[in-house]
């Protein structure tokens, strides 16, 4: 094999960390390549940044275009993340005939059709390994690993900042707010948290991973987001007192009535090897009609681990250059002219199970109120609690798990249960999954 020539774009963390890890990792991965990945180029807006990182071993610039445009270049790796120049370079990569790999996950969940319809014209492979989930090879696992399968449904913990968050939450007691800042002052948390607390990060993974799970095109902007910054530690205690843990789970599944795709805070059985993911790991969980449920574990984000995607989508491409395209891995599983593009369905039609808590006042009475309107709506309790009025005041806690029923259901028993002059405020509903079969 002829040696593999790679231009980087972006030597921050997860360039720093490629350039480190091929590197040190030289000659492992030559011996299982039979071949050399070399970058020859690197540009950053940052030039003396990547000549220390380069150690003036590699020509560094700062025009990413200039890498792009390269005739040197075999393969473009697109670390420089958003939608807008990453989207020219991959765009431009790709017109020249280079491979590109990306950990772009944005980029792929909203521009992924776009961009793969022009890889598939010019015949490149577009490798995206370190998009999502960082250092877990779960692009591998579902497109390859799988693929004997039907994939019933995909639940993964695919935020490590929000990860980290919740378990703080639950550790210490602490409050949203608190735990953000302390987050944000080690590093994990951006200073703009918006996309990982708000779940916009987790629903562009999600988006990927329901591509290839049933081969259907990128449907991002259908995709039913929500974050984590209205839990309360008080929800976290309450659900553990059941038996729970509460996750910021992106989850997706075939349904007769179409695919569910959602991000959104979890009751998961605190049995479940995936609710005792904690800090700032990742996990994902897919079930697969032959195989059943299978779990992928590992660093979500940083240097190395996401490295060590980037890296492996090299090796892969070192493997595929060269190849005509059928002999290759499609890009999203399935062949692109084989995607059907199957109706996502909105969260007020999605079934699900749930956690509800309310401030009552505490006189007899007010359970049969809020059990018959339950009732009425045909929702099976499956537990409650009830939280006796702390020294002073005069309204309780009640907590109720339901059985599964369809959201437009639970919200219209939730309206009426609002308005029962005994319920003070809002009622808290965070859906529940068991993630067992
Ligand atoms: N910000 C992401 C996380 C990592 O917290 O998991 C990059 O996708």
């Amino acid at each position: 094999m002829k040696e593999l020539k790679v231009g980087l774009l972006g030597i921050g963390t997860v360039g720093g960390g490629t350039y480190a890890v091929l590197t040190r990792n030289q000659s492992d991965i030559a011996r299982r390549l039979g071949g050399n990945i070399r970058i020859v180029q690197v540009a950053d807006r940052n030039l003396a940044l990547a000549t220390q990182v380069t150690g003036g071993q590699v020509p560094v610039t700062d025009d990413a275009f200039a890498v792009v445009n390269n005739p040197e270049v075999d393969v473009v790796v697109e670390l420089i993340g958003g939608y807008t120049i990453a989207k020219e370079l991959v765009l431009k990569a790709i017109a020249n005939g280079k491979h590109v790999v990306t950990a772009n996950k944005a980029l792929l969940a909203v521009h992924g059709n776009e961009i793969f319809k022009a890889a598939a014209e010019k015949g490149v492979v577009v490798a995206y390994e370190a998009a999502v989930a960082g250092g877990i090879p779960i692009i591998k696992a579902l497109r390859e690993g799988l693929s004997a399968n039907k994939i019933e449904w995909v639940a993964g913990i695919i935020n490590g900042t929000t990860n980290f968050i919740l378990t703080e939450m639950r550790e210490k007691g602490l409050a949203f707010a608190d735990v953000l800042g302390e987050a944000q002052r080690l590093g994990y948390a951006e200073a703009d948290p918006t996309f990982d607390v708000e779940g916009i990060d987790a629903a562009h993974k999600l988006t990927i991973m329901a591509s290839i799970a049933f081969g259907m095109p990128m449907q991002f902007d259908k995709a039913y987001t929500e974050g984590i910054t209205k839990l309360t530690s008080k929800d976290i205690k309450y659900a553990e007192e059941l038996g729970y843990r509460v996750k910021l789970l992106g989850i997706t599944k075939k349904t007769e009535a179409g695919v569910e795709l959602r991000v959104h805070p979890t009751l998961i059985p605190e049995k479940r090897l995936i609710a005792n993911v904690n800090g700032a790991m990742n996990a994902v969980v897919v079930k697969g009609d032959a195989v059943g449920p299978t779990l992928y574990y590992g660093a979500g984000a940083g240097a190395e681990p996401t490295a060590s995607a980037v890296v492996a989508d090299l090796v892969d491409i070192a493997r595929a250059h060269g190849t005509q395209a059928e002999q290759r891995v499609a890009y999203l599983g399935v062949q692109l002219d084989q995607q059907q593009t199957l109706p996502v369905l909105p969260v007020s039609e999605v079934a699900s199970a749930y956690y509800l808590r309310m401030r009552v006042l505490d006189k007899p009475g007010v359970l049969a109120e809020v059990t018959r309107i339950l009732g009425d709506a045909t929702i099976s309790i499956d537990a409650m609690m009830q939280k006796e009025p702390q020294d002073g005041e005069s309204e309780a806690d009640i907590v109720i798990l339901t059985h599964v029923t369809i959201e437009k259901n639970m919200d219209a028993a939730i309206a009426a249960i609002e308005v029962l002059s005994a319920i003070d405020g809002k009622v808290t509903k965070i859906r529940m999954e068991e993630l067992g079969k």
